[in-house]
């Protein structure tokens, strides 16, 4: 398990940039974390950093997205938020083979999809009192106000792990 202190979106997309080079079709990274965690914000760093083409973002009714990078091994993003279940998840019908697939609320809806993946669990340890999220869904502009998140990463199955050390060899 890495542990991170992450200060700031800036230093969000950084990590998503340390993460992209590590990568290579077939990986599977899982994105967990509450409502403005930083998921997205990772996912652009990365996208960024392999030259993915079109604009990483979490449109209200795109689940999946699949964006050409300058590798040829597109990076699909995935938002699966609004799925209930893992049923939901299969019909999309990823290719999760050809691509590097990052998946935002995926937890417990990607079984039997791959025997590996990353996962990366990112609080707000400041912003996670009812209060201050309370102010944030009245202001969304609340949520752009830097401020740390606790970051963990936990590579799974044989492939995972492996990304696991490398990214700790990258530190
Ligand atoms: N340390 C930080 N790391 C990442 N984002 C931060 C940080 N501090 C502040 N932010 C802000 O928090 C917001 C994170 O939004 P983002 O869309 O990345 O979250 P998300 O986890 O994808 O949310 P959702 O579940 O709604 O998709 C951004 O506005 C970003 O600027
Ligand atoms: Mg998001």
């Amino acid at each position: 398990m890495i542990a991170l202190t992450i200060p700031d979106a800036a230093e969000m997309e950084a990590l998503g940039a340390r993460l992209a080079p590590l990568l290579r079709a077939g990986d599977l990274v899982l994105l967990n974390g509450e409502l403005g965690a930083g998921k997205t914000t990772l996912t652009r760093g990365l996208g960024a950093a392999l030259g993915a083409r079109g604009a990483v973002t979490s449109p209200t009714f795109v689940l999946a997205r699949e964006h050409p990078t300058a590798s040829g091994v597109p990076l699909v993003h995935v938002d699966a938020y609004r799925l209930a279940t893992g049923r939901e998840l299969d019909d999309l019908d990823l290719d999760y083979e050809h691509g590097i697939v990052v998946v935002e609320w995926g937890a417990g809806k990607l079984d039997g999809v791959s025997d590996s993946w990353l996962s990366v669990d990112i609080e707000r340890p400041l912003g996670s009192s009812a209060g201050a999220d309370a102010a944030a869904l009245a202001d969304p502009e609340e949520l752009e106000l830097d401020e740390p998140r606790q970051v963990t990463i936990t590579g799974h199955g044989p492939r995972g792990t492996e990304l696991e050390a490398l990214l700790a060899a990258a530190e």
